[in-house]
């Protein structure tokens, strides 16, 4: 298989995995009483379970420092990100951890020409966890933290699954990716259905 044809393969995987109504609930499931414990447990989860793919040397498929509210996306969601293989080196994902990421804001505020010259990776270099993660284990984490990878410089592929998760009732940053579109609601439980459900009866004033 080459770079080239890579994603050909992983959207044909992607979109043959997400046309099986358990996928979601599966995923959810792999991380279920974590996400409860630190998101609740009326939750709503992106439509879709992504995957991704970084063949050895692939400089196409890394995923520059960021942290997914730049993309809209709401600061209440966790990942739930599963290597499909043991992650190690450069085939792991690096993340800054909590104390570290408060001084990302006021840094990048105070650069000049609205920091186009500024190098996160090379900022934070030194202070980026690498975390190994084995085969059968999923890392929850909050992408509001600085994250991404780098070119995988080991002999093997790696192929990932990741996925969004934000309590039903969070604010939601975008029209872009709201409920609905983004996210659908997937644990409501009966009190919210009932809300959910519930319409004002029209031309009454009682
Ligand atoms: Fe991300």
């Amino acid at each position: 298989m080459t770079v080239a044809g890579i994603n050909a393969l992983r959207l044909h995987v992607f979109n043959g995995l997400n046309r099986h109504g358990w996928c979601r609930p599966t995923y959810l499931a792999l991380a279920r009483s974590i996400v409860d414990a630190l998101v609740g447990n009326e939750l709503a989860m992106q439509n879709r379970v992504n995957l991704s793919i970084q063949m050895p040397n692939d400089e196409t498929s890394t995923l520059a420092v960021h942290a997914d509210v730049w993309s809209a996306e709401t600061p209440y969601e966790v990942v739930e990100w599963t290597p499909l293989v043991d992650v190690y080196d450069t085939k792991a994902m690096y993340i800054l951890r909590p104390e570290v990421n408060r001084t990302v804001r006021d840094r990048m505020s105070s650069l000049k020409d609205g920091g186009k010259d500024f190098d996160l990776f090379e900022a934070y270099r030194d202070e980026f966890h690498w975390i190994p993660v084995g085969y059968g284990q999923t890392l929850v984490f909050s992408p509001i933290l600085l994250h991404g990878n780098v070119r995988n410089d080991t002999a093997e592929s790696r192929w990932s699954l990741n996925c969004r998760l934000t309590g039903l009732f969070t604010p939601y940053a975008s029209d872009e990716k709201c409920l609905g579109r983004f996210y659908t609601p997937v644990t409501p439980k009966v009190a919210t259905r009932i809300g959910m459900n519930f319409r004002a009866p029209e031309g009454f004033d009682g």
